[in-house]
């Protein structure tokens, strides 16, 4: 019997950080290992594409993102790794679901909405992204879905399409589960009452590949508290949230009773959170170097990604074109 399918995917636009790694790679890479499901990773290189990009650096993070998968532990002969831009059936499906998608159901999405609310002028692309990413998953017709909170309304989009694709054409995709990726919110260094996001500037994040000197220097400016107000502060709070989630429970303890007691040091802390993270990821930055010397190795890991996911996705148009009408 072959195993149930679990289809995720992120856009590549740059540098990873240790937030998206605790929202989605580490969970990927638990799935994989699991031995439990078939796992496809995709990159989602036309979405990102609704964003604001240089033509010059997207080649590059296309490559950087899958040299990343590989890196942070996804094996490309476990997993199907692949660009969503190589598979021509993404774009051409997303014809097909345009024109059994309302455009009030658009209009209500969250990231588009609050995009319009924030002054700005959507492009279309923007507008459909939902659509996309509704192909990017019944295209492979996978069991479950692993995405954040964030994701939750693509979900229910998905399945309203397959729905009514089912019940206009006859029955074709079954329901998708979203499997919640529980996120410890990690916020900004120097603003922690935001999430931490690349796009507040680099010294707000650790990124994966940042050196154990850059993670201790950007630790070093991380804002705390004095250590004494009967409320830990956001700040502390999220120190004190990567220590428990990235060191041992009696380290995250003791800083925990300290912060109790006032008699707490944060430059202490701060240097051994600088430690244990750059630790967590030494394995990630030697491969990650490791990765770059071998473009011909990734572009092979891209190309065997292609055609496993090729073969699903030609064969789940066919059946869509066939059941429309539209295979002569
Ligand atoms: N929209 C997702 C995000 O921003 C990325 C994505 C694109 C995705 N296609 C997908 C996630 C398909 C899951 C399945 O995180």
């Amino acid at each position: 019997m072959s195993l149930p399918r679990i289809l995720s995917g992120i856009k590549p636009s740059g540098k990873l950080h240790i937030g998206n790694y605790l929202g989605a790679l580490k969970n990927f890479v638990a799935l994989q290992n699991s031995g439990a499901h078939e796992c496809f990773y995709m990159v989602a290189d036309l979405h990102s594409l609704t964003e604001k990009f240089d033509p010059k650096k997207k080649r590059q993070e296309i490559l950087d993102l899958v040299i990343d998968y590989v890196a942070i532990g996804l094996d490309p002969e476990k997993s199907v790794l692949f660009v969503q831009s190589m598979l021509p059936e993404h774009a051409e499906l997303t014809w097909i679901f345009d024109v059994l998608t309302p455009v009030a159901s658009l209009e209500r999405m969250t990231q588009y909405k609050d995009f319009v609310a924030r002054g700005h002028s959507a492009n279309v692309g923007l507008f459909t992204y939902p659509v996309l990413q509704a192909v990017d998953i019944l295209l492979y017709k996978p069991a479950a879905v692993p995405v954040g909170e964030d994701q939750i309304q693509h979900l229910e989009l998905t399945n309203d399409i397959a729905k009514k694709f089912n019940a206009a054409f006859g029955k074709t995709f079954e329901p998708v589960k979203t499997l919640l990726t529980k996120t410890p919110r990690v916020m900004s260094l120097l603003e922690p009452d935001k999430k931490m996001s690349k796009s507040l500037g680099e010294a707000h994040v650790i990124n994966l590949s940042d050196e154990p000197e850059v993670i201790e220097k950007k630790l070093a400016r991380a804002v705390t508290d004095t250590g004494m107000e009967k409320h830990i502060s956001a700040g502390t709070k999220n120190l004190l949230g990567l220590l428990e989630i990235f060191g041992e429970p009696k380290q995250y303890e003791f800083y925990m009773e300290a912060r109790g007691k006032g008699t707490i040091r944060y430059t202490d802390l701060k240097k051994n959170l600088a430690k244990i993270i750059a630790h967590h990821f030494a394995d990630y930055r030697s491969k990650r170097k490791e990765l770059e010397k071998q473009p011909d190795y990734i572009m092979e890991v891209i190309a065997t990604g292609r055609e496993k996911a090729a073969a699903v996705a030609a064969a789940t148009l066919r059946e869509v074109k066939e059941k429309i009408g539209l295979v002569l």
